[in-house]
């Protein structure tokens, strides 16, 4: 497989241009410096600083937990290592509910301490008025639809949304999203009709995860792809490697060599 890098810098303009020349967009999730070096070499689009790193990274059960130190730590971190990438954050949960001036304060801070160049909000029409006075600040945003993990409790479970008459809901919610000046929406675990029904009426770019081919892009997130978890291979994800396993084997052949005493020879040692 060929490496490429990228030489100019991704915008939200060259992502719209992408849709419009069916160019597909390729976006992955990135929670440090050392992960974000390895992504400049690569023809990947779009980093997204998720709060999936709740779960992915920091031990916790999901995304609920995750909070703005934690974003704000981690995409700065990523921002560090990045070269090109358009880079989003993720705003975690009750980061942007309640009040309009909190929400507009921390989308500020993911971009002025965390270094990225939007964010991304989780809901439908409910979060409208929020997404229009980010965006009025000069501030991109990410909409995500679908299965939207913030609201796992509401849902009920990581299960498929908008089946049947949930359908028509989700096609009226990304109308409304890109009205209210989102650069692209995220469909998450929703049907492959669905989403190109949805893909087709936007001139905003959709990126997909588990919603089939018809949308503009795809992202994944960087661990699941990498086969961190042998335990967790849901039917959308396809995996590029087997980290996990490859992983564990380095480590254990290196503490077999300290306690054998192979490790360190000659070759690793220094003489007067
Ligand atoms: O947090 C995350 O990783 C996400 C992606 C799955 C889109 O929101």
């Amino acid at each position: 497989m060929s490496k490429q890098t990228k030489s100019k810098k991704i915008t939200i303009s060259s992502l719209l241009a992408m849709k419009k020349k069916s160019e597909k967009i390729a976006m992955v999730t990135c929670y440090d410096a050392a992960f974000a070096k390895l992504i400049n070499n690569t023809s990947l689009d779009i980093v997204l600083v998720g709060d999936s790193m709740g779960n992915v990274v920091l031990g916790f059960e999901g995304t609920i937990s995750v909070s703005m130190d934690h974003m704000t730590h981690h995409c700065a971190a990523v921002s560090r290592g990045l070269a090109s990438q358009f880079l989003v954050a993720d705003m975690p949960f009750m980061s942007y509910s309640g009040s309009l001036d909190r929400a507009l304060q921390n989308a500020g801070r993911l971009l002025q301490e965390g270094g990225a160049h939007g964010v991304k909000l989780e809901g439908g029409k409910e979060i409208c008025h929020t997404v229009k006075a980010i965006v009025e600040s000069g501030i991109p945003v990410m909409g995500h639809l679908g299965l939207t993990p913030q609201k796992i409790h509401s849902l009920g479970g990581y299960k498929v949304q908008g089946r049947g008459e949930q359908a028509q809901a989700i096609e009226e919610a990304a109308l409304a999203l890109q009205e209210a000046g989102c650069f692209s929406i995220v469909l998450e675990l929703v049907p492959e009709e669905l989403a190109e029904r949805v893909t087709k009426s936007l001139d905003i770019p959709t990126i997909g995860i588990g919603a089939g081919p018809k949308t503009d892009g795809q992202v994944l997130v960087l661990h699941d792809l990498l086969g961190f978890d042998a335990g967790f291979r849901p039917k959308f994800l396809k995996t590029y490697e087997e980290l996990g396993e490859r992983i564990t084997t380095a480590l254990q052949s290196y503490s077999a060599d300290v306690k054998s005493m192979s490790f360190p020879s000659d070759e690793h040692s220094f003489k007067d």
